[in-house]
């Protein structure tokens, strides 16, 4: 029996850590979907057409060291918004909830639209504030030479189209448990996580 979990947020929330960490614990299969949507983003950089390039998209596109940039991520939030762009990623992360082992699937309607069944889901939150802080620190650690404030407008400028937007705004699910990290460390908020997938295996 699959065993599918759904955590869903903003920016820099912290949700791709604790997906990983929460994977790790079970022993499950973990995909970050904003890959997905970064890979055709930045294929569209080079002008490619997004419909085709999600269309195309193959697993190695998904290198993720070419792929977490502030120019990549904002435009797969543009790509993000076309429906036909989502509807073509949708099999994928569909097929990879279904993995046999457990898979846990981070992204923004993952329990609204891609895995309204999941037995999980969470919706992980932290203040615009502490979300550009902690991303700053991370792009200043890969060599960008970029401002908090330029990466606080880039984080409100990308909540601002991801909730905005028709198709799959980012909401939580009505059955999701909400963890907001604002005031939390990383060992805490996965400490959280997993206690809250243990309470429904
Ligand atoms: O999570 P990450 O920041 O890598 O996602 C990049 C962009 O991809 C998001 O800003 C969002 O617009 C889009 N995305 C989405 N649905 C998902 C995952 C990501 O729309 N499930």
């Amino acid at each position: 029996m699959s065993f599918t979990i759904a955590i869903d947020g903003p920016a820099a929330s912290g949700k791709g850590t604790i997906s990983r960490a929460v994977a790790r614990a079970f022993g499950f299969e973990h995909l970050d979907t904003g890959l997905l949507y970064r890979a055709v983003g930045r294929r569209l950089l080079d002008g490619v057409e997004p419909l085709e390039a999600a269309q195309t998209l193959t697993v190695d596109a998904l290198d993720e060291s070419v792929l977490r940039t502030p120019e990549v991520a904002e435009a797969a939030s543009k790509v993000a918004a076309i429906p036909e762009v989502r509807a073509a990623l949708l099999d994928f992360q569909r097929a990879f909830a279904q993995r046999a082992g457990g898979a846990v699937l981070d992204g923004r309607d993952i329990g609204t639209v891609i895995c309204p069944e999941a037995h999980v889901k969470l919706f992980v939150i932290a203040s615009a504030k502490v979300r550009a802080e902690r991303r700053h620190k991370e792009l200043r650690a890969a060599g960008h030479d970029v401002s908090l404030e330029e990466v606080l407008e880039d984080v409100r400028a990308r909540d601002a189209r991801d909730m905005g937007r028709a198709d799959a705004p980012l909401r939580p699910a009505e059955d999701a448990e909400t963890l907001d990290t604002t005031a939390m460390d990383i060992a805490e908020a996965v400490a959280r996580a997993v206690a809250l997938v243990e309470a429904r295996l």
